[in-house]
């Protein structure tokens, strides 16, 4: 079975939980949707090794996923642009990288009780460092678009 299990996390309240967490990320107190810092090399460059020793038994070293995941069930997606990693806002990357999805019938462990918030900001920072600039501009718009609550 083929689980949305995305659509499953968004209905438990991500969106709520989510925004407190850009808040404390940001240290604003209160909601918005960028998190993630790929310009900053020193974080990308922290993320990158985070990536190597957590993520990329999955996800790939060259972040393209494990083969068939589009059919099978269980196979870790790409986060290049040609996976839908960049489909999400921040707020659902950290919670997704924290939580896992194996509560909700996906494969993937969470990995609150092993990295730190900052580890998890990290690592998909180097995640969108990677990502060819449309699709960072666009990426952008979406993290604009949830801050302003439109989902
Ligand atoms: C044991 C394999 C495994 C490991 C290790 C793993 N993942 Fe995943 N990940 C998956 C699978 C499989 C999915 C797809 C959801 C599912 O089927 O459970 C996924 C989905 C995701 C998604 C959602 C992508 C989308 O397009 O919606 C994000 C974000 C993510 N992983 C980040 C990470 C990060 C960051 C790490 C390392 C800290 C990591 N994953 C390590 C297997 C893994």
């Amino acid at each position: 079975m083929k689980v949305n299990w995305m659509a499953v996390v968004v209905g438990v309240g991500i969106a709520a939980v989510g925004s407190i967490w850009a808040g404390r990320l940001l240290g604003t107190g209160s909601g918005g949707g960028t998190i993630l810092r790929p310009d900053d090399a020193r974080l990308v460059a922290r993320g990158e090794e985070v990536y190597r020793k957590n993520c990329a038994s999955c996800h790939g070293a060259d972040l393209r996923g494990q083969p068939g995941w589009q059919t099978t069930a269980g196979k870790a997606p790409p986060h290049d642009a040609t996976g839908h990693t960049w489909h999400h806002p921040d707020p659902m990357l950290v919670m997704v990288t924290r939580q896992g999805t194996v509560r909700r019938g996906g494969a993937m462990p969470g990995f609150a009780g092993n990295l730190s918030d900052e580890d998890i900001v990290a690592v998909l920072s180097y995640i969108k460092s990677r990502w060819p600039d449309e699709i960072r501009a666009t990426h952008d718009r979406i993290n604009a678009r949830y801050s302003a609550g439109a989902g």
